[in-house]
């Protein structure tokens, strides 16, 4: 193999490891751009961010900080840092599906008793929460 076509193909590898990286790396740790939606429909981890910030669904930055969105909702606490605060993923997903498991009194919407998202919005949602 020749210098050149020893380069050529690192440079492809390089390449081909972004392209396979990028649909996960994208919204881990901050809400999805627009953008971002629209170009990885199928992703769950983007899903659940635009689910998130989605007026019309989760609309949870009405009530939270989340990083990426610069609506700062400040009735709940800061989404962040969930992994050491809830200790599995189902854990996650009780508390969005009916806050009032963990306090009776709470101002949060039962997403999923209420029906406000379903089961597979609340599972790419917490998919997504786990990244922050
Ligand atoms: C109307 C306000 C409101 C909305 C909308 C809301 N939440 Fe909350 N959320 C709260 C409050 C208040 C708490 C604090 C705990 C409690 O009082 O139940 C909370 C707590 C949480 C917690 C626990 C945080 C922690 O560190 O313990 C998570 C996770 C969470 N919300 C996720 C969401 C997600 C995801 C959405 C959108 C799908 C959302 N919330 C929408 C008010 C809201």
């Amino acid at each position: 193999m020749s210098m050149k076509t020893a380069l050529r193909a690192v440079r492809g590898l390089v390449v081909g490891a972004a392209v396979v990286l990028a649909p996960t790396a994208m919204a881990a740790g901050r809400a999805p751009t627009p953008k971002e939606c629209a170009a990885h429909p199928t992703n769950p981890v983007v899903k659940g961010g635009c689910i998130v910030i989605d007026r019309k669904t989760g609309n949870c930055m009405a009530c939270h900080v989340i990083a990426g969105t610069k609506m700062d909702g400040n009735i709940g606490p800061r989404l962040t840092n969930l992994r050491a605060r809830f200790p599995n993923k189902a854990a996650l997903y009780a508390q969005v599906y009916d806050a009032a498991i963990n306090n009776p009194y709470t101002a949060m919407p039962p997403f999923g008793k209420d029906h406000i998202l379903t089961k597979a919005q609340i599972r790419e949602v917490v998919d997504f929460l786990w990244t922050l």
